[in-house]
């Protein structure tokens, strides 16, 4: 993952003679986590490259870690912050306040009803525990809001990661119809221009008049202040054994092991995010829509490379379930939607690009049975035959990300979750079991009476259920 936040960040250049794997290691080094468990802990896990602490001085020099804020919670990567935030564009008091103050402001949206906040509400995690979202005149969105927390570290912006940087993310919900409703950047600032204390603070922050890129640039630099560690977990993996209880210790090594989780999710050193910022078909949106010919009928709209068009298909068309496909055009990218960071999950709920998982137990149905088949499916989705108990501990995990500064709001949500536990509406126990149904893949307990062994090939691997 550095490797292609360095190659997008022009701001990081490698000495001459510098391998930027030497530049990756050199930055990592210091940033092992100490606590380690056995089987299933980070360094198990692919990707990480193997850092001898050794620094060389070129490397060293060519990678300023100077700006980065002395007070990072744990959890938080020093050095993904180096890599996220350009020293140029550090995020200073005033602009964070100008940022904070846009960001909460319902005067931004066109009939004074709706803000940024309104969707990502600070007290709530920065999501609004809605489905999908409802912007100005309670029109809805096809999407559900995803957290701000830690979105500063995302290599692209949105579900489908039409946007690039948080700057450009910003101009858009202000101009779409059903979010925010402006009809022209031109509109936005003279609204603001209306107004004597926005006409004061960005002449003291930026040193002229309102304009549409401050405006975006302000909101961005606040949002790179909602960093989030400080969980149960981090302090685990720093190597406090009991900061988080069996269940959950239990829930790490299936996350890392039966339950394949950490194929997209990975949490290490250089994946502080658990996510590993890709595409992935899932299933999700499988259920509702016929992928092929939707995506025939998308590629006679689809302008390549317009994004407020793609940002308007995806709110308010059914053309939002092909995902990434309507920022590549690419087949593979069908349903594909980027893999979300699991930091505060708890408290973000409901689950998924469209909301349509209630609880993490019902997310854990819907993995455990391998997804929704459909021909986009990630190669990666494959029945997981986990029993209950495990289901428990998996959730149970997932719980310890959550940050200290939100932990009321988990317990309380988790309440929430823990009463629908009994509905389950995505669960499907033969299917996960292995017992009903063919995803040409074998079961992690194959019932030997409907398949043969024989025909499970080299790819069949044996996985004790437990049971
Ligand atoms: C009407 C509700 C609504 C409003 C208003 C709104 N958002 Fe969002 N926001 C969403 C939804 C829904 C998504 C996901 C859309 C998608 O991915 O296609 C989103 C996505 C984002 C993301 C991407 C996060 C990620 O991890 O990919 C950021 C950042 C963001 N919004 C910031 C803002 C800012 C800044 C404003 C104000 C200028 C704002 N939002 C206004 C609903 C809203
Ligand atoms: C093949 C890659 C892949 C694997 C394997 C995978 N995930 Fe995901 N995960 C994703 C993607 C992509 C999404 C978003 C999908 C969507 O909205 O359509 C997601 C969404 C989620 C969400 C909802 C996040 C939110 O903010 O709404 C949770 C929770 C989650 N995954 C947990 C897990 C757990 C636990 C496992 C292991 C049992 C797992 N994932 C395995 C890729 C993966």
């Amino acid at each position: 993952m550095l490797l292609r936040f360095i190659s997008k960040r022009p701001w990081i250049k490698p000495a001459v003679g510098v391998s930027l794997g030497v530049l990756v290691a050199a930055a990592c080094a210091h940033e092992k986590p100490s606590n380690v468990p056995s089987g299933g802990g980070p360094a198990a896990q692919g990707g990480a490259p193997s850092s001898t602490g050794e620094v060389s001085d070129a490397a060293a020099a060519s990678f300023s870690m100077a700006h980065v804020p002395k007070d990072l919670p744990i959890g938080v990567s020093p050095t993904l912050y180096a890599l996220s935030v350009s020293p140029a564009n550090v995020p200073t008091p005033d602009k964070v306040a100008l940022g904070d103050k846009l960001f909460d402001d319902k005067r931004l949206s066109v009939d004074g009803t709706v803000s940024c906040a309104t969707c990502h509400e600070p007290k709530r995690g920065f999501v609004d525990h809605k489905v999908t979202s409802e912007g100005v005149g309670k029109q809805r969105g096809q999407r559900n809001a995803p957290t701000i927390l830690n979105a500063m570290f995302g290599e692209t912006q949105f579900w489908d990661g039409r946007a690039p940087t948080l700057e450009e993310q910003a101009k858009l919900p202000i101009l779409n119809p059903i979010e925010m409703g402006q009809k022209s950047p031109a509109d936005v600032v003279a609204k603001l221009r209306g107004i004597p204390e926005y006409v004061d603070a960005f002449q003291t922050v930026f040193g002229r008049e309102v304009n549409y890129d401050d405006l975006a640039s302000a909101i961005a630099a606040f949002e790179r202040t909602l960093y989030s560690g400080d969980a149960p977990f981090d302090r685990y993996i720093q190597g406090e054994e009991k900061a988080i209880d069996a269940s959950a210790r239990r829930g790490w090594a299936l996350f890392n092991g039966k339950g394949r989780c950490n194929s997209c999710h990975a949490g290490n050193a250089i994946s502080p995010l658990f996510s590993d910022q890709k595409f992935h078909n899932i299933g999700i949106a499988a259920h509702k829509q016929n992928f092929p010919e939707l995506a025939r009928e998308a590629m006679g709209i689809v302008q390549l490379g317009n994004e407020k068009q793609i940002d308007e298909l995806a709110l308010e068309t059914k053309f939002s379930e092909l995902g990434r496909f309507l920022v590549t055009k690419q087949v593979s990218d069908v349903g594909g939607f980027k893999t979300p960071t699991l930091r505060n999950i708890a408290v973000t709920a409901p689950y998924m690009h469209d909301g349509s998982l209630a609880t993490l137990w019902d997310v854990m149905d819907h993995y455990n049975k391998g997804g929704i088949p459909n021909p986009f499916l990630d190669g990666g989705m494959q029945r997981l035959g986990l029993i209950e108990a495990e289901i428990d501990d998996l959730v149970k995990f997932m719980t310890t990300l959550t940050s200290e500064k939100f932990a009321a709001l988990g317990r309380a949500e988790m309440a929430k979750q823990t009463a629908l536990k009994g509905t389950r509406p995505q669960r499907d126990t033969a299917v996960a079991m292995g017992k009903k149904g063919d995803l040409g893949d074998i079961a992690p307990d194959p019932d030997l009476k409907v398949k043969n062994p024989a025909d499970i090939g080299a790819f069949g691997v044996y996985v004790d259920g437990g049971r």
